[in-house]
């Protein structure tokens, strides 16, 4: 089937997302196509509530909340990690898992305490237990008109424990892409940028709407 998108011209792109890390993979990726991210803290939009209970109505929702508020179109990430054993979860809410607040009654994001959650719930199954799982990344590109587009990606692989490495972000210490025997926080920047579900997901964006 035929897809007709968008087109994205040259110009001001807002990245709907307060993450450091994810603004900083997004704009690597997209410095090769004449555009010029402007983040959504440094522009002090206000982070919507993922009220969502899937990426896509999460990616949209953030997607149209900056487009509508900088009145310039705006790219979403929503992703999350999939764990097979534990039936897809954390999921949609993986950000959610690493709050403090719901764990330990303090502000703030814990991605030890998060990777250690899931491993938790993993050691409970046995030695033997499933360890595949993949990062899911939806991008929603939306104009101010209301217009969106979304493309999806996956990265396939298996969680490790203990956490290795220290490059990257989030989960990255515990997830081991297919085909690699290195995390996503011990491979290079520019090499996970290569293979990763935000990867994915770029490709299909670029040759969508550039
Ligand atoms: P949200 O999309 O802001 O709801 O958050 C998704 C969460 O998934 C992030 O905060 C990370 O913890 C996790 N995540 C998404 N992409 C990656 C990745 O590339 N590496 C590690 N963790 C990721």
């Amino acid at each position: 089937m035929l897809v007709t998108h968008r087109k994205l011209t040259p110009g001001k792109l807002v990245i709907a997302s307060h993450n450091a890390g994810k603004v900083r993979e997004i704009r690597a990726l997209l410095e090769p196509y004449g555009i010029e991210p402007v983040s959504a803290g440094d522009l002090g939009l206000p982070e919507p509530e993922e009220t969502g209970t899937t990426f896509r109505e999460n990616a949209l929702l953030k997607a149209h909340a900056s487009a509508s508020a900088a009145n310039l179109p705006a790219l979403a990430d929503d992703s999350g990690l999939e764990v097979a054993a534990l039936g897809g979860r954390p999921g949609v809410y993986t950000a959610d898992w690493a709050e403090r607040q719901a764990f330990e009654g303090l502000p703030g994001r814990d991605w030890y305490m998060a990777m250690g959650k899931v491993e938790g719930l993993l050691a409970e199954q046995g030695p033997d237990v499933d360890r595949s799982a993949r990062f899911v990344c939806t991008l929603a590109l939306a104009w101010p008109d209301g217009h969106a587009e979304i493309f999806e990606g996956r990265a396939e692989g298996r969680l490790t424990w203990p956490p290795r490495g220290k490059l990257g972000f989030g989960y990255d210490p515990v997830f081991v892409p297919e085909g690699r025997t290195q995390t996503f926080a011990e491979i290079p920047p520019a090499e996970k940028h290569a293979i990763s579900h935000r990867a994915d997901a770029f490709a299909k964006l670029v040759s969508g709407v550039f």
